[in-house]
């Protein structure tokens, strides 16, 4: 198996580009069996999750074939309406193929996830909200079931505002009859990327990006050609890099307008942030500020930022506060930072970070996605060398960060674990 050696200390400095975001990508890849046709998605990223969306779209009978950066999928032939456990439990967002194939189809077979690392994360929404559009849903052997001759328009409120859920249910509505209102809807970037998407393919949808969803379900929906958004949580995975090495990189596609909170924390932190033409400076001070921060669904800091920023904190002057309010266990990459020295107590939902003058590089262990992204993070700052294992969490959503980073001076490389 693959690691990923770092021996730190050294500042970045340089120009890096963000790639197409993972978490448009999939719902959009899903949308594309809401037509019969030839979708083509642009800008999509080299990853082991859009990979795997790729299989499932093949097992349900479309053709999926990647032009450098671009999928073009034909969904001319689908055949089969069910998401094998093989699939799903090695990619959560399989789920999203519920709502877009029960509009179309009147039927889907989805396995149920099951709990991941960073929680038990249920799915209890997005069949609520199937439900009130007249969905019959039945759970049998780990597998659940929709069957509707026709979704229709509901009023749903959502009672937290899932993100995937806001997505499987916008798909959904897309194709049912008559409006649809989603309340307490998500507000991330990703729903409006979706959306708009949806609009292509002849769906009429107002309000994406706020909390109130209205969309007017369409008879038939023809194949889109759009371009996925540049990825936020890699971008700003790339600040926080910068950031901590007391660097000075400018990252290609981070926009302001999807990053606010987290660029309120680092300049609260002292590092400097500015936008030029098509993407954010940034420069990181001598020493960082300690700054608290507490997660909560968008426009609030993001839940897939936290691991990194605690990683800053390490090392900041005084005492942070974490407090990670979105899924219940999202603390493992805390032991893998004590393993580097980081004075980190955790109390249930909170993580009191005493910041210290350095870390020191040792051997950790990847756990979830962002959890190697902090590790990354912490390893291009420390001493010495810190070799991290278990990195195909990283692959899933992080598309050649070795290389990108060595871009900027990073002494960085992919090994074999010896
Ligand atoms: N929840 C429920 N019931 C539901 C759905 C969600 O109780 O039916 C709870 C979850 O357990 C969690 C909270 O609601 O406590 C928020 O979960 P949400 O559904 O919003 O998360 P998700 O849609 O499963 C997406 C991203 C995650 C990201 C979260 C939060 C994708 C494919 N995944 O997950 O991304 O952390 O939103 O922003 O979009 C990652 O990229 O590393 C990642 C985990």
């Amino acid at each position: 198996m693959d690691q990923i050696e770092i021996k730190g200390g050294r500042p970045l400095r340089g120009e890096i580009d963000v790639s197409g975001a993972k978490n448009a990508a999939l719902p959009l890849l899903f949308a594309t069996l809401l037509a019969s046709g030839e979708s083509r998605l642009g800008n999509v990223p080299q990853l082991r999750d859009i990979a795997t969306v790729g299989k499932l779209l093949e097992i349900f009978g479309a053709e999926v074939e990647r032009e450098g950066s671009a999928l073009r999928i034909d969904t001319r032939g689908l055949v089969s309406v069910e998401a094998p456990y093989e699939l799903v439990k090695t990619m959560r967002a399989s789920v999203l193929a519920l709502g877009p194939l029960t509009a179309r189809f009147g039927h889907a077979r989805v396995s149920l996830p099951g709990g991941c690392a960073i929680g038990a994360r249920p799915i209890n929404l997005h069949l609520k909200g199937l439900e009130a559009m007249g969905a019959e849903i039945t759970l049998d052997h780990g597998y659940v079931e929709a069957r509707a001759e026709r979704l229709k328009g509901a009023r749903i409120y959502l009672d937290i505002p899932t993100v995937t859920g806001t997505e499987n249910l916008l798909m959904a509505a897309a194709l049912a009859e008559g409006e649809t209102v989603l309340e307490n809807a998500a507000r991330e970037p990703e729903i409006i990327d979706l959306a708009e998407a949806l609009v292509k393919m002849g769906a009429r949808i107002e309000g994406a990006g706020s909390d109130t969803i209205h969309i007017q379900g369409a008879d038939d929906l023809a194949p889109y050609e759009h371009c996925t958004m540049p990825d936020r949580i890699e971008a700003g995975t790339f600040l926080a890099a910068a950031a901590v090495t007391g660097g000075d990189v400018l990252v290609h596609g981070a926009r302001a307008e999807h990053l606010e909170a987290l660029l309120a924390k680092l300049r609260e932190a002292g590092v400097e942030i500015v936008a030029e033409a098509d993407g954010l400076r940034v420069r990181g001070p001598e020493r960082l500020r300690a700054v608290s921060i507490k997660t909560s669904p968008h426009p609030g800091f993001p839940t897939d930022m936290q691991a990194q920023f605690m990683a800053l904190m390490c090392l900041a002057e005084g005492t942070s506060v974490i407090s990670e309010n979105v899924f219940e266990n999202r603390f493992m990459h805390v032991c893998e930072l004590q393993r580097m020295g980081a004075d980190i107590s955790v109390d249930g939902h909170a993580a009191t970070v005493r910041g210290i003058e350095g870390l020191c590089g040792a051997p950790v262990m990847a756990t979830d996605l962002r959890a190697s992204a902090s590790l990354i993070v912490a390893g291009l700052a420390a001493e010495n060398t810190t070799r991290i294992s278990r990195i195909y969490h990283l692959d899933r959503g992080y598309e050649r960060i070795e290389e990108k980073l060595a871009g900027l001076g990073a002494e960085i490389r992919r090994v074999k674990e010896s």
